[in-house]
C-alpha cells in the first residue's frame, strides 16, 4: 500500500484535491484497470519480443505484433514485469491518451484537462517525443511546446502529486499524430532497456544488449550449452547468455521510469522482482567461455564479473582467436558466437571480408559439430557457408548488421 502521508505533499490552494482522492483517481483510471502497452523493439525483432512476453504473462493479454514492437493489455504490473524479464524490447510505453486535433486551438483545448498527475510525479519536466504522419498539425517542435505546456499548468493549479523520488531517471512522453489522430504514451522504461545496468567498462564498436539477446535466441542458445565468445570485446554476449543460463531477469541491476510514477507501489514491485528471482539457478562450473587478443577488454570484463557475481558463469582469458582450441575449455559443443572487428578500423571492404574468410577457415577446421552465429560483413557472404546456413539482418541502433549461422 502506498502510505499517502509519506509520498504527498499538502499545497493549500483552492484548486487541490487532497491525497487520498488523487490516490482514489489513479486506483479508478491506472491501477484499477487494463491499460494499453507497447513493448518496442529494432525492426525485426518483433516476434521474438511477443515470444517473451507469453512466456511470462500471467494471463492471457491480448498480444498484437505490429511494426516495430508488440501492443498488448493489460495491468500496470504487467508493464513492470515487462520492464523487469524482456531482453529484446527497447522500451515500454503505457498509452494515456487518445483524441483528434486538426488545429492548435483545438490541441490545446483537448491538453487543458488532462490528468497528468495521475502519469508523472510532480516535479517533471519531462522530454516530449513527437512524430506527425498525414496529420494538419506537423510541426512537431510546436505540438511539443503545447504539451509542455499544458503539463506545467496542469501542475501549477494541482500543485498536489507525487514527487519523484530519483529525479535522475528521465521521464519521456510520447506523441503520436497520424491521420491528426494524436496518441500520447508515457515511456515506462527510462533509459533505453538495453542498459542492463551492469557495463560500466568502456568498449570499441559494443553491440547493443538486446541485439545481442536476440542473436542468442536466433541462433538456437537456450542456457544450458556450452557457449564461446572468443572475440568478446566488452563482453555483451557473454554478460547476456550468462544472465539467460541463469535466469537473471534482465532489467535486475536497473531501474525504471515507472518507479517515480505516482501510481507505484514499492511492495507491488517488490513481489514482482521476487517472483522473477525464485527462477534464478545456481551455476557451479562455468559453461561460457569469453576471450579476446585484447588484455585491457579481458580486465574490465573480469571485473565485471567479478562485481556482478558471475565468475562461476564465464571464464574469460585473453588469447588470440586463431590459437583457440574449444576441447580445451570444454568437451561438450555448442554455440560459439563471433562479432570480428569490421568496418571502418579493419579498412577497406576487401580486409573485413578476408579477416571473414579467415574465421570460416579456422571454424571449419577446430569447430565441427558447433553451432555458429557470426556477424558478416554482408549478407552475400551467406553464399560461402555450407547450405543449411541462414542469415537475418538486423538493426543495431540504426545500423545494419547481417548475421549468418548454422551448425558446421
Ligand atoms: C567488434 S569488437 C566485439 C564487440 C563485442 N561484441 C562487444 O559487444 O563489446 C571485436 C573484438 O575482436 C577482438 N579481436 C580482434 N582480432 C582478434 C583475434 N584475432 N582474436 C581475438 N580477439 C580479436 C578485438 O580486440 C575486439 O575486442
Amino acid at each position: 500500500m502506498i502510505k499517502p502521508q509519506t509520498l504527498y505533499a499538502l499545497k493549500t490552494s483552492k484548486n487541490q484535491t487532497s491525497s487520498s482522492s488523487l490516490l482514489k483517481r489513479i486506483k479508478r483510471h491506472v491501477t484499477g484497470r487494463e491499460k494499453e502497452f507497447f513493448a518496442a523493439t529494432s525492426p525485426g525483432l518483433e516476434s521474438l519480443c511477443l515470444y517473451e512476453l507469453k512466456t511470462f504473462a500471467e494471463t492471457g493479454n491480448d498480444f498484437i505484433e505490429t511494426n516495430g514492437g508488440v501492443q498488448f493489455a493489460g495491468r500496470i504490473t504487467d508493464c513492470f514485469s515487462a520492464n523487469l524479464n524482456l531482453r529484446t524490447a527497447n522500451r515500454i510505453l503505457m498509452r494515456i491518451g487518445e483524441f483528434k486535433a486538426t488545429n492548435f486551438m483545438q490541441l490545446e483545448k483537448k491538453l487543458s484537462d488532462f490528468p497528468w498527475e495521475l502519469y508523472l510525479p510532480a516535479d517533471s519536466r519531462p522530454d516530449i517525443n513527437t512524430s506527425t504522419k498525414q496529420s494538419r498539425l506537423y510541426h512537431k517542435d510546436a505540438i511539443a511546446e503545447i504539451f509542455a505546456a499544458s503539463i506545467e499548468k496542469r501542475f501549477a493549479l494541482n500543485g498536489f502529486a507525487q514527487a519523484a523520488q530519483d529525479s535522475s531517471i528521465p521521464q519521456q512522453i510520447f506523441v503520436r499524430a497520424d491521420n491528426d489522430r494524436f496518441i500520447v504514451s508515457i515511456d515506462s522504461s527510462g533509459e533505453l532497456l538495453y542498459r542492463r545496468g551492469i557495463k560500466t567498462h568502456r568498449a570499441t564498436a559494443p553491440l547493443r544488449e538486446t541485439t545481442a539477446a536476440a542473436i542468442l535466441k536466433i541462433s538456437g542458445y537456450d542456457g544450458s550449452e556450452p557457449l564461446l565468445d572468443p572475440m568478446c570485446g566488452s563482453g555483451t554476449f557473454s554478460l547476456e547468455a550468462a544472465m539467460i543460463s541463469q535466469n537473471i531477469p534482465a532489467g535486475r541491476f536497473r531501474n525504471f521510469a515507472f518507479m517515480n510514477w505516482p501510481c507505484f507501489g514499492p511492495q507491488r514491485w517488490a513481489y514482482i522482482k521476487r517472483k522473477a528471482e525464485s527462477g534464478v539457478k545456481l551455476i557451479s562450473s562455468p559453461r561460457i567461455f569469453a576471450s579476446d587478443i585484447d588484455s585491457g577488454a579481458c580486465d574490465s570484463l573480469i571485473s565485471c564479473i567479478i562485481k556482478y557475481d558471475m565468475l562461476k558463469t564465464v571464464q574469460v582469458e585473453q588469447k588470440d582467436f586463431f590459437d583457440l582450441s574449444p576441447n580445451a575449455l570444454t568437451k561438450d559443443k555448442g554455440l560459439v558466437v563471433i562479432n570480428p572487428p569490421y568496418g571502418r578500423r579493419m579498412g577497406s571492404r576487401s580486409e573485413s571480408v578476408k579477416l571473414f574468410y579467415a574465421v570460416c577457415e579456422k571454424l571449419e577446421k577446430d569447430f565441427s559439430g558447433w553451432k555458429i552465429a557470426m556477424i558478416a560483413p554482408d549478407i552475400t557472404l551467406l553464399n560461402s557457408l555450407p547450405p543449411t546456413f541462414k542469415a537475418q539482418t538486423l538493426y543495431h541502433g540504426g545500423l545494419k548488421i547481417s548475421l549468418l549461422y548454422g551448425r558446421i
